[in-house]
């Protein structure tokens, strides 16, 4: 596995592993095949798993404690703070707002240094920022959690450039993570191009478009009960429709070119900048095990201008977010 450098001081697999949907989000997940995928990875060479506070809530720390603790010192976890979490409820109901107060950040970086059974968390971030308090705060506290060596490096999630550049300016920033994909290219107007000037990795978060770019989801069917896909304006009836359409081309061009469509829509997300490092989620094994190949994969420059076009923004039908979630993103 190819390696990339996130910031000064991580170099992590060219593609990491998104945790999120063996405990939270996408419905029912089997803990002994999430265990079994969470080992497999470490055997393929990858070495950068990405979970949260949020992520069950707390059960998805305590799930990569245990399945990572044996090979702690090859692999590069990161985890994330600051949404107010009522716990029981649905994952919709899980977040109730955002806290970036300096005691958070500090109380929360105990607690999921207990639930990852590790005394270090390698790169720890602001899953959203909080306009209630000033970046500069927020930030001056993760800077002191590195100082007392419970924090090694700082990132933050769906941040604007603006306030990149202001985290950047208290402590350095190694890298952000927000939605980035074939069919979300919101960072391309302002937030890859800060990353690249101030030396900041960008990690893409649901790099297949949370499955819909893998050819998987074709109808409402496709998804549980209690998915929270179900939530987003891209998966109600009509958009989901249109969407699939798209992506049906984007498996044909795959097809030519004897890949799967998640292997070329990751493929995309790679030949982005040398910066970037996706944490596409995979529960299953068939899955990480295409994923991580995808990371082989040359595309040329008429290859990314053709998939670039097949889901350009104008052709996506809704928004990445509902409004209510959207509002929550620092825009
Ligand atoms: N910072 C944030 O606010 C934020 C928000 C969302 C997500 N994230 C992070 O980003 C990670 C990835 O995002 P995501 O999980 O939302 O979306 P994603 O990576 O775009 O897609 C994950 C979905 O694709 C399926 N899949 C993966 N590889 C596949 C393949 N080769 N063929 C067919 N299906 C495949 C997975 O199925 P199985 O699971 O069944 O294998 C899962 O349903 C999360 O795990 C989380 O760590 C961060």
């Amino acid at each position: 596995m190819k390696t990339r450098k996130l910031g000064q001081d991580l170099t992590v697999s060219a593609v990491g592993l998104g945790c999120m949907g063996m405990s939270f989000a996408y419905g029912a997940a089997d803990e002994q095949e999430s265990i079994r995928t969470l080992h497999r990875a470490v055997d393929l060479g990858v070495s950068f798993f990405d979970t949260a506070e949020v992520y069950g809530p707390y059960e998805n720390e305590i799930l990569l404690g245990k399945a990572l603790k044996d090979v702690r010192d090859k692999v590069t976890i990161a985890t994330k703070f600051g949404f107010r979490i009522a716990t029981g409820k649905s994952t919709s109901e899980t977040i109730v707002g955002i806290d970036g107060r300096p005691e958070n950040a500090k109380a929360v970086a105990e607690a999921s240094l207990k639930r990852l059974g590790t005394d270090v968390i390698d790169l720890y971030y602001q899953h959203r920022v909080d306009p209630a308090v000033p970046i500069e705060e927020t930030v001056g506290a993760m800077a002191d959690l590195v100082r007392e060596g419970k924090v090694r490096t700082l990132g933050l999630s769906e941040a604007s450039a603006a306030t990149i550049r202001r985290a950047h300016a208290v402590h350095p920033i190694a890298a952000v993570q927000s939605e980035y994909s074939l069919w979300t290219r919101d960072p391309e107007s302002e937030v890859l191009d800060t990353c690249r000037e101030l030396g900041i990795g960008f990690v893409p978060y649901s790099p297949l478009g949370r499955g819909m770019l893998t050819g998987a989801i074709r109808t409402l069917d496709d998804l549980g009960e209690n998915d929270f896909r179900r939530n987003l304006p891209r998966f109600q009836a009509e958009n989901l429709n249109a969407n699939a359409a798209l992506v049906e081309t984007l498996a044909g061009i795959a097809a030519s070119k004897s890949v799967t469509a998640a292997q070329l829509a990751l493929a995309w997300v790679l030949h982005q900048g040398d910066f970037i490092v996706p944490i596409p989620g995979a529960r299953k094994l068939n899955h990480l095990e295409q994923n991580v190949a995808a990371a082989g994969i040359a595309l040329s420059t008429e290859d990314l201008a053709t998939l670039g076009e097949v889901l350009s923004p104008t052709r996506v039908a809704g928004k990445r977010y509902s409004e209510a979630s959207l509002a929550l993103t620092n825009r």
